[in-house]
């Protein structure tokens, strides 16, 4: 098999990259995908929410830190060699689009997705994200989707959503687009970390697994693979 390979990356620190690739790569996991989580950001954060795994309740998914890779497209060269033991990596980046481990995944990738929160501190950053990954695809000779995602979202404050949108559509790339799907601001999410698992396994996973069931089904849509592996 060769890995479908999937970069979540923003040059801003907490906007939800960690979350969105320990939430997606466990989902994934659960339906039935042999997953590699390839944490290569130097705080590995990603890396500690794995190690709080059990043995009662083990992560659906591999642990690779990566960071050490980072000079002369190193990051790539690795993923290249684990790409044929895995259906799917998923890559937690860094907080910066500067970071040679960032663009070195971009170059190898299938699909990129920018997480953000919806302040607009944070959404200022978007078209930086935007112009990297548009980049990395002139780099490669490639063309693929590449996604912002809307984390922590309030349901009271929809025009953010909306504002959102209207950044990615009016930026220089209006063919990187906004996901349908956002997650929402829930206890859920965060939580998880500390059982080293998914918002599937929190006491009342409600809307959390329900948003993170509807965010898998984008992804594998956008990578044309079905929802589960049969
Ligand atoms: N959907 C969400 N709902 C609530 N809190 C969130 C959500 N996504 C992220 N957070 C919180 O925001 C902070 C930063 O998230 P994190 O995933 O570590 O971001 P990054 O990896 O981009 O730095 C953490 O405290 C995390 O728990
Ligand atoms: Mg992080």
């Amino acid at each position: 098999m060769t890995a479908k390979i999937i970069t979540v990356f923003n040059q801003k620190g907490g906007v939800g990259k960690t979350t969105t690739t320990c939430q997606l790569a466990g989902t994934l996991g659960y339906r039935g995908y042999d997953v590699l989580v390839a944490d290569i950001d130097p705080q590995e954060t990603t890396s500690s929410w794995l190690s709080n795994a059990s043995e009662q309740l083990p992560f659906p998914g591999t642990l690779w830190t990566g960071h050490k890779y980072a000079h002369g497209g190193g990051v790539a060269r690795e993923l290249g060699k684990l790409s044929d033991k895995y259906d799917l990596i998923i890559v937690d980046c860094a907080p910066s689009v500067d970071n040679s481990s960032t663009w070195s995944s971009l170059l190898v990738s299938d699909l990129a997705i920018i997480p953000t929160k919806l302040s607009p501190a944070d959404t200022t950053a978007l078209p930086a994200a935007l112009e990297l990954a548009k980049k990395a695809q002139d780099e490669c000779g490639r063309v693929y989707p590449v996604r912002v995602l809307a984390t922590a979202f309030r349901k009271t404050r929809a025009d953010e959503k909306m504002m959102l949108e209207q950044i990615t559509t009016n930026s220089r790339y209006p063919m990187f687009k906004v996901l349908p799907i956002q997650l929402g601001d829930r206890v859920a999410f965060t939580r998880s970390m500390l059982m080293g698992a998914t918002a599937h396994n929190m006491p009342k996973p409600g809307e959390a697994a329900a948003e993170l069931d509807i965010l898998a089904d984008e992804v594998c849509a956008l990578l044309g693979i079905p929802a589960s592996k049969e």
